[in-house]
């Protein structure tokens, strides 16, 4: 059902875990198949030092939120944002079509931490 490279990353995710210091904190389910996804990231200058998720869910949310993570790396917040579920499916290599849900969840992931991390330096700065 999966191609090789959703499977690789599966098995070998570089960027699952807590992120120490993180200052946004992403998270999102799926109501229907019950996947949990947390990504957090730690954001200096309007930039995305480091991400990193936490996923309890199927291996494509898995693979999803690892390479969702490593796409936002380095990028300002606005570029950030612009990441979509197909570029989520596009670096994995695609999905199957009843997966496609788990890349959606990706991309929702970052925008919660995105907006976690504005409302948390909003709050600061009042
Ligand atoms: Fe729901 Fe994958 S089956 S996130």
């Amino acid at each position: 059902m999966y191609n090789e490279k959703v499977l690789k990353i599966f098995e070998n995710p570089k960027n699952a875990g807590l992120l120490k210091g993180a200052n946004g904190v992403g998270k999102v389910g799926n109501m229907q198949c019950g996947d949990v996804m947390k990504v957090y990231v730690l954001v200096e200058h309007d930039k995305i030092k480091d991400a990193k998720f936490k996923t309890f869910g199927c291996v494509s949310a898995i693979a999803s939120s690892d390479v969702a993570c490593e796409m936002i790396k380095g990028k300002h917040l606005d570029d950030a944002l612009k990441v979509t579920n197909k570029d989520v499916m596009e670096a994995l290599g695609g999905l199957p079509p009843q997966k496609v849900h788990c890349s959606v969840l990706a991309q929702e992931a970052i925008e919660a931490a995105i907006t976690d991390y504005k409302k948390s330096t909003e709050k600061k700065k009042k």
